[in-house]
């Protein structure tokens, strides 16, 4: 073995303590000091060192998504689409994929509560022989807005006040009602499925339209569905109050506790499919991530099952520096011109070389599983050893060379700069046919918490109305009840 070679954790192995650079600590007990009593001395190194590493613990949490759980498992391929894409992940039934999940709340901060209404991240990391793909998504098929650009205010509005640091509904009254589009997001927020029972009892969704390229270069529009075995469970908010009182972080304990059980939660993934040349048909975008697809004009498509049968080792490598990205895709799995998903191609990388470090992927929770190379090297923290004296392109020295080309869309794509909403905007449609899939006391609930937020001494008569307005045009009957039920709060 050479004594050089540089290995990190192999060698943490010692039976005594020591200081990160390996001399032996014979007293962890004490300070070093000038007599019993002190003062205590600057040369007691290992003093000086480990206060110093714990100063630094705190890495900056996420901007959102702050408070996750995470585990891992496997995806396994129950009915062949090779038809539609060439992923080979996907290739056959029976193959299976390592992956990691993280499931998370939103908005508040990383040891808030996990009862509190909020969406809920659901991102899965497939660690395939072609690279990672990661499917960061929610348990909300649909989004509050539809163009990225509005992200950082829509999120500011949705985070405590900066001034008193507590969650406002004003602010999310006035803001929102800017964004009628957000509506169709509002009929899973503020209806049951804003507090989902725990991780293993809720659904997850791409979100996004994404694009599956075949073999010969076919393109499908396509969205993901995860659907769990156990069903969907929700708290009520009477129960939320309760939960959240007993246990601040119940859902990672049920996940962590199921999983160590061998009760391994199990999810299917369903696929929806459309011909990208059948786009202008209806009678809403469907590059517009504030829309569903509806299911009987394009049902589900069973693709596979996720077990999550591991719990991870460590929080902080498998959890914290976990780093999810909608741009990471593979071979036969293609973005498409979602305004929204454009940004988040941008985002979530750059997030991480913030929170994280430029070499973030090189961290073994981030990093592939298969063989990977190129000439990036060197930077802040950079760990991985190369021994190569070529590390640059082209060579004759270096017999690496370009991998095969993999088919991408190749519709051509033109038009004017523009700075404009998508066409069809079409925003109350879809969440009428919602509120009235619900039986009565679903309804009920649902305008109770609407109620609730339009109450707020700082929410005025004009915000008020343009919401009654807006759940107006999504069903006469809802706006009329808001207001009705808001008239006689106010005359009490
Ligand atoms: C996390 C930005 C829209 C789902 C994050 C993070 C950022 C971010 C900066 C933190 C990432 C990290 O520190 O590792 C954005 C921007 C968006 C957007 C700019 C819009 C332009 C969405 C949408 C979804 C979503 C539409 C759902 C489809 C998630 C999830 C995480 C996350 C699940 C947590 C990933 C994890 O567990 O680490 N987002 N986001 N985001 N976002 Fe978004």
């Amino acid at each position: 073995m050479d004594p050089y070679k540089h290995t990190p954790s192999s060698a943490f192995n010692s039976s005594f303590f020591t200081t990160n650079s390996g001399t032996p600590v014979w007293n962890n007990n004490s300070s070093l000091t000038v007599g019993s009593r002190g003062p205590i001395l600057l040369e007691d190194y290992h003093l000086i060192e480990k206060l110093a590493q714990f100063d630094r613990e705190r890495i900056p949490e996420r901007v959102v998504h702050a408070r996750g759980a995470s585990a891992k498992g496997y995806f396994e391929v129950t009915h062949d689409i090779s038809n539609l894409t060439c992923a080979d992940f996907l290739r056959a039934p029976g193959v299976q994929t390592p992956l990691i999940v993280r499931f998370s709340t939103v908005i508040h901060e990383r040891g808030s509560p996990e009862t509190l209404r909020d969406p809920r991240g659901f991102a899965v990391k497939f660690y395939t022989r072609e690279g990672n793909f990661d499917l960061v998504g929610n348990n909300i098929p649909v989004f509050f807005v539809r163009d990225g650009i509005k992200f950082p205010d829509m999120i500011h509005a949705l985070k405590p006040n900066p001034k008193t640091h507590v969650q406002e509904p004003w602010r999310i009254m006035d803001h929102f009602s800017h964004h009628p589009e957000s509506c169709h997001m509002f009929t899973f927020l503020f209806d049951d499925h804003g507090i989902p029972l725990n991780y293993r009892h809720m659904e997850g969704f791409g979100v996004h339209t994404f694009t599956l390229v075949n073999r010969a270069g076919k393109c499908t529009y396509v969205k993901f569905h995860w659907k769990p075995t156990c069903g969907l469970k929700y708290l009520s908010k009477q129960e939320a109050v309760v939960v959240g009182g007993s246990n601040h972080s119940h859902a990672t304990k049920d996940l962590y506790d199921s999983i160590a059980a061998g009760n391994y939660p199990e999810w299917k993934l369903f696929i929806q499919t459309m011909n990208p040349s059948n786009e202008e048909m209806f009678d809403f975008d469907p590059l517009d991530v504030t829309k569903t697809w509806p299911e009987e004009m394009f049902p589900l498509q069973p693709v596979g099952r996720m077990v999550l049968n591991k719990n991870i080792d460590n929080f902080f490598a498998e959890n914290e520096q976990l780093a999810f990205c909608p741009a990471l895709i593979v071979p036969g799995v293609y973005y498409t011109d979602d305004k929204m998903l454009q940004t988040r191609i941008f985002s979530y990388a750059d997030t991480q070389r913030h929170r994280l470090g430029p070499n973030y992927l090189m961290l073994p929770a981030n990093a592939p599983k298969c063989a990977h190379h190129n000439n990036h090297h060197e930077g802040f923290m950079n760990f991985m050893h190369r021994d190569e004296e070529v590390n640059y392109f082209p060579s004759r020295f270096d017999a690496v060379r370009h991998a095969e080309q993999v088919p991408i869309p190749s519709r051509p794509v033109s038009g004017r700069r523009e700075k404009v909403m998508l066409e069809k905007e079409n925003n109350f449609a879809q969440p009428g046919v919602r509120y009235r899939s619900w039986p009565a006391d679903r309804q009920e609930r649902f305008i109770e918490n609407w109620v609730d937020a339009l109450s707020d001494s700082r929410v005025t008569h004009e915000i008020r109305s343009v919401w009654i307005s807006y759940w107006s045009q999504c069903d006469k009957s809802l706006g009329q009840r808001i207001a009705a039920q808001l008239q006689s709060k106010s005359n009490m």
